[in-house]
């Protein structure tokens, strides 16, 4: 790791009037969680088919049965890593104002992150397919499949965003209005290539922001759009940058 980039890179988080984190799946590698597109990402060994909202409509049982499997049986019991810590120690001490997730695993919540603009939703929520009620994970005992509505017997969904399915409304303007008020963006462990969260950098760019960006290897963004590129874990960056910033 090029310790010197890291620390221009903290200088320019501290000097920054609105720094903005844009978060993808590399940030929760290190609790556990593997990412979608790396060589064992969760594509590599699971049809995405099982997340695509008409099939989930037509094959509930069959959706749900691998939905437990790639998220539910794993995520529960991971924990926030290093890298989400110092974020949410950064929003406590105002070097950032808000983070931008793509991740439906809440750990940036769970790693005390108050301001979490979740694109894709998150998986602790449920929401009804019939009336639309909402329901807690813990209401929903997953040995029987598929879970359903206590108002209306409806079946339940996880409240994470599904291929063709929409962005949540405020999620997508409040990230929007975060990527063009941002006058640094830290891009922390994402492809970014899922439209419109992969916008969002651009965006940030196009309105005169600094682009950090932490991978472990380079994206499509580092040639076109990054500023700085911090190559390394998330959570070995992120350890140092909270070491310059005297968190
Ligand atoms: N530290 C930093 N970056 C990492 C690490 C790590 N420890 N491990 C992997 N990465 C990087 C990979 O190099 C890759 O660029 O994280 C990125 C993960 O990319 P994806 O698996 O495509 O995940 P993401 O970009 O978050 O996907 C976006 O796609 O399938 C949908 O809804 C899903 O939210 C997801 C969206």
């Amino acid at each position: 790791m090029d310790l010197k980039k890291i620390e221009k890179a903290a200088e320019i988080i501290r000097n920054a009037k609105y720094a903005v984190a844009f978060t993808g799946a590399g940030i929760s590698v290190d609790s556990g969680i593997p990412a979608f597109r790396d060589e064992n990402g969760i594509w590599n060994s699971h049809h995405p088919i099982y997340l695509e909202i008409d099939f989930f409509k037509k094959k509930p049982l069959q959706s749900w049965l691998k939905i437990k499997e790639i998220f539910y049986d794993n995520i529960d019991e991971a924990e926030p890593n290093i890298a989400h810590k110092v974020l949410a120690k950064m929003e406590k001490r105002s070097f950032i104002e808000s983070i931008i997730t793509q991740n439906i695993d809440n750990l940036h919540q769970k790693a005390g992150s108050k301001y979490v603009y979740e694109l894709h939703g998150n998986y602790k929520r449920l929401i009804c397919m019939e009336c639309s009620s909402e329901y807690d994970i813990s209401f929903a005992n997953l040995d029987f499949l598929p879970p359903t509505c206590y108002v209306c017997k409806g079946i339940l969904k996880p409240n994470i965003v599904f291929f063709n399915e929409p962005i949540p409304q405020f999620a997508k303007t409040r990230s929007f209005a975060e990527a063009k008020k941002a006058d640094v963006m830290l891009i922390i462990g994402t492809n970014a290539e899922v439209l419109p969260a992969a916008d969002l950098p651009v965006i940030a760019k196009e309105h005169g922001a600094k682009i950090i960006e932490i991978n472990i290897k380079e994206s499509h963004l580092t040639e076109s759009t990054s500023d700085v590129f911090l190559k390394g874990k998330a959570t070995d960056v992120l350890k140092i940058i909270g070491k310059y910033l005297y968190l």
